[in-house]
Parts: structure tokens; sequence; C-alpha cells
């Protein structure tokens, strides 16, 4: 990934915009302009990989239940709002199509493999560049796990807490970045980081004053539902 320079993150697409994590919504981020769209991507029933948040169909859906227990043609009878499909991990890259880089959260454990062979044949058949890829997660065994089989594709560590106590240990897996709530962000943090060459990532900013206040540190990327309020705050 090419971890230079300030990254504007569609959130989910631009879920702010269209239902989050369907075509609809990535297409809306790619018009308005982002460097990067970000999803979220775990395996259903049948193997393939899927993109979508909760680990259950019902908040985004009119479908109930869990996403391993569904196969994929039955995910895609879904409505995931205005009439989208829940959307495969390469119906989103081929829409996509290099438009914007992508960053690929990992959701669950055990499809680091998954995740890895499909960037490969993205790279090495459709013309991407390993750069166009972030891979990210909560799960930080598996981004180490990632970084393993796939060394050349960057990966960031999300943190739901205050990231300060993780650092050290998330620098020892290799990755290149991290990824933070507003909540937890200060100038030492923003400095911290960079002082160990890596970038930081912010999420979920959307209030004009939070993404001001955040591009006044230092921050490398911010992740928002609104985008282009992102744009509008570096007057792209
Ligand atoms: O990667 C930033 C953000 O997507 C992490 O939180 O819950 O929206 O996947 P969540
Ligand atoms: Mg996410």
């Amino acid at each position: 990934m090419e971890l230079n320079g300030f990254s504007v993150i569609g959130h989910r697409g631009a879920c702010g915009y269209a239902p989050e994590n369907t075509l609809a919504s990535f297409a809306k981020a790619i018009e308005l302009g982002v460097d990067m769209v970000e999803f979220d991507v775990q395996r259903c029933k049948t193997g393939e990989l899927v993109v979508l948040h909760d680990t259950k169909v019902n908040r985004t859906t009119n479908g109930k239940g869990s996403v391993g227990d569904f196969t994929l043609a039955d995910l895609q009878k879904l409505d995931a709002g205005k009439g989208e499909q829940i959307p495969t991990l390469r119906e989103v890259l081929d829409l996509v199509d290099r438009e914007a880089r992508v960053n690929i959260e990992i959701k669950q454990e055990g499809i680091v493999d998954d995740v890895a062979a499909i960037i490969k044949e993205y790279v090495t058949r459709h013309g991407w560049s390993e750069k166009d890829f972030l891979v990210s997660s909560f799960w930080h065994r598996e981004l180490a796990a990632f970084k393993k089989i796939y060394p050349g594709v960057a990966t960031s560590a999300l943190f739901v807490c205050d990231p300060a106590g993780g650092i050290e240990f998330v620098s020892s897996l290799g990755v290149d970045a991290v990824g933070c709530s507003i909540e937890f962000i200060s100038k030492e943090l923003v400095q911290d980081v960079h002082a160990r060459d890596k970038k930081i990532f912010l999420f979920t900013v959307n209030a004009p004053d939070e993404i001001r206040y955040a591009l006044s540190l230092g921050v490398d990327g911010i992740f928002s539902d609104f985008p282009d309020r992102v744009l509008a705050a570096i007057n792209r």
C-alpha cells in the first residue's frame, strides 16, 4: 500500500449516503473521490468471503441469523438496504477496479489465507498492485499470520481501547499502521506511532470539528461515513 501522504478513507464505502458495505456505497465513495475504501470481510457457510460488518445479518438486512450459517446463494437473496445485496470480496474488488485503494478489514479468525489468495489473484491477474491494499483487523495475531503469508501487503492493527499500551506489542508483530478511535487520539500518541515509523489512521470521524481536530494532530488518514467532509476539510 502507498502509505505516504494523507488518506481519505470511505468507511464501509460512503455509508452516510448509501447502505453500508454494499456496491452502491463503494460506488458513492469512489464518486466522492476517496483515496481508499474500507470494508469488513467474513466467510459464509459455503466458504466465500463476503462483505458485511456484523456477525449476524439482522441489523443491515431483512434476514436473521449468523453469516456463517448462510450459503452464499441465501445471503444474496437478502436485501442489504435499498435493494442492494451483500457483496462478495471479489465483487467489491471488481467494482472498485483500482479507482481507489482498498482496506480489507478481517472480521474473524481463520480467513487470512483466503484473503491473501484473493489479493494475490488480483495482483497477478487483474493489474492490481500490492500497494493498492491495506489489511487491517482488531485480531492482531491474524495480522501477524497474514504478514507471514503476504509480507508485501501493508497491515494495520485496530484498537477498540487506548492503543498506547498495545503499540509495543503490535510493533513486534510487524504491522505498518495503527487504527484507533477518535476518543483515544492525542498528539503524544501520534508522535509515538510516527517515532516507530508507522502510520496512524482514525475512525470513525464524521463531525466537521472533529475532522479538523484530527487533521491538526497530524494523523495519516481518517475514516468517515461522509468522506466528502474530510475532502472538504483538506480543500480537495
Ligand atoms: O477500520 C476502521 C473501522 O472500520 C473499524 O471499526 O467496527 O467500523 O469495523 P468497525
Ligand atoms: Mg470496519
